[in-house]
C-alpha cells in the first residue's frame, strides 16, 4: 500500500517514551551464552539493552509513556477516542493491552485495539490512526508502540538473545492547520515469515507441555535471511515513499530508521545517501525493541534538537511477518521524550 496523505491534515502533538530501569550489558549475556562484548558490538552495534522485571508487563511500561505523550499534547485521557497499541508482547492475548491501557489511563470513550505487525507495528499503527483522524472519525488518537521482547527471547540462543530489548513509546495524533503526515508505504511478505517467528502459542501449535519442552514459545530467527530482507526493504520502502510524495533524500531533515542492527542502518544510510548526522541511532543503548524502536528514536531526535517543527522526518521500519513500512511527516510541534 502506498499513498499521499489526503483529507484534513493530521500531526503528532505529543510524544512520550519509557523503558524498564534494568540495564543488561553484553558482559552479562556472555555469562549466559557463548558470546562476548566485542562480537556483539562489532556485528550489531549493541552495547546494552533494557530488560523488564519478571512482574512487569506491557501496560506497566506503556502507561508512563502514554501519560507523558498526553501531557505534552496538553490532552486529557478522557478525550482520546482511539487507542492503538502495536505490540507482539501484550500483557495477555485478551483482554487486549489497548483495552487495559484505556482503562488505566481513564479513556472510556476510546475505540481500543492491539495491532500485530512485528517491528513495523508502530508504523502500521500510525497509518491506521492517521486515516481515522484524517477522515474525521477520530478526533484525538493515542498510538503506542512497544515490546518486552525479553519475555519471548530464548536466553540459551546466542543468535537471538543478544539482539533484543524492552521499551515503549506513545504519540498523540490530532488534526492540524498545516504540515503533519505526508504519506505512507506499507507492505508484507508472508513467504519470508518463517525466517522470524514464534512458532508456538497460536492455533497452528497450541501451548502444550510438548511445545513448551521443545522451546517453541520463543523467537526463532534465520539472521542472515532477515539481514538480507532488512537491507533490501529499508532502502526500497524509503525510495518508493519519497517518490510518491515528490520528495528527494536531500529534502529530509531527520531519518529515523528501525533500530535492529547498526550494520542494517549503515547500509540504508549509504544506499539512500543520508548524511549520518541526520540519522537517529540509539541501537547501542536499547538493542532492538521492536515496535518501541522508532518512538524511542523519535524521543532521542527530539531531545538532541534534530527533530524540530518544520522539519521533514522519514521513519522506516521492518520486521516479523515479514513486514515493512515508511512514514513521511512534517514535524509541527516541540516534543521531547526524556523519561528513560
Ligand atoms: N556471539 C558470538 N558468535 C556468534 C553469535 C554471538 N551472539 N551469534 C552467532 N555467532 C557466530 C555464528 O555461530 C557464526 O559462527 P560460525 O561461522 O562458526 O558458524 C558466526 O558468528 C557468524 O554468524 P552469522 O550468522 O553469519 O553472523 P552475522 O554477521 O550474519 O550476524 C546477526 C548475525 C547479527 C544476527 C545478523 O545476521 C543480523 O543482524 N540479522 C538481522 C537480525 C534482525 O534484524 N532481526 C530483527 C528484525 S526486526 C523484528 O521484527 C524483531
Amino acid at each position: 500500500m502506498i499513498g499521499r496523505a489526503s483529507g484534513r491534515p493530521v500531526t503528532i502533538t505529543g510524544l512520550g517514551v519509557h523503558a524498564p530501569e534494568r540495564v543488561m550489558t553484553n558482559d552479562e549475556l556472555a555469562m549466559l551464552v557463548d558470546t562476548n562484548d566485542e562480537w556483539i558490538v562489532d556485528r550489531t552495534g549493541i552495547r546494552e539493552r533494557r530488560v523488564a522485571k519478571p512482574e512487569e508487563a506491557m501496560t506497566d511500561v506503556a502507561l508512563p509513556a502514554a501519560r507523558r505523550a498526553l501531557e505534552q499534547a496538553g490532552a486529557e485521557a478522557a478525550d482520546i477516542d482511539l487507542l492503538i497499541v502495536a505490540t507482539v508482547t501484550p500483557d495477555t492475548l485478551f483482554p487486549t493491552t489497548s483495552a487495559l491501557l484505556a482503562d488505566q489511563l481513564g479513556a472510556p470513550r476510546a475505540a481500543a485495539y492491539d495491532l500485530l505487525a512485528g517491528c513495523t507495528g508502530f508504523v502500521y499503527a500510525l497509518a491506521q490512526a492517521y486515516s481515522l483522524v484524517a477522515t474525521g472519525l477520530s478526533h484525538k488518537a493515542l498510538v503506542v508502540g512497544g515490546d518486552l521482547l525479553s519475555k519471548i527471547v530464548d536466553y540459551t540462543d546466542r543468535g537471538t538473545c543478544v539482539l533484543f530489548g524492552d521499551g515503549c513509546g506513545a504519540v498523540v495524533l490530532e488534526p492540524c492547520e498545516r504540515g503533519g503526515f505526508l504519506g505512507f508505504e506499507l507492505g508484507a511478505d508472508g513467504a519470508g515469515g518463517v525466517h522470524l517467528a514464534m512458532p508456538g502459542g497460536g492455533s497452528r501449535m497450541p501451548t502444550t507441555p510438548e511445545s513448551v519442552a521443545a522451546r517453541q514459545h520463543f523467537i526463532t530467527m534465520n539472521g542472515r535471511e532477515v539481514f538480507k530482507f532488512a537491507t533490501r526493504v529499508m532502502v526500497s520502502s524509503a525510495e518508493a515513499l519519497l517518490q510518491e510524495c515528490g520528495k528527494t533524500v536531500a529534502d529530509i531533515d531527520c531519518y529515523v530508521p528501525h533500530q535492529a542492527n547498526i550494520r542494517i542502518i549503515d547500509h540504508a544510510v549509504k544506499k539512500l545517501g543520508f548524511p549520518l548526522e541526520k540519522t537517529v541511532v540509539n541501537v547501542d543503548r536499547y538493542g532492538n525493541t521492536s515496535s518501541g524502536s522508532i518512538p524511542l528514536a523519535l524521543a532521542d531526535g527530539s531531545d538532541d534538537g534534530r527533530l524540530a517543527p518544520g522539519q521533514l522526518v522519514l521513519m522506516t521500519g521492518m520486521g516479523a511477518g515479514l513486514t515493512w513500512g515508511s512514514v513521511l511527516i512534517e514535524w509541527t510541534h516541540h516534543t521531547n521524550g526524556a523519561t528513560v
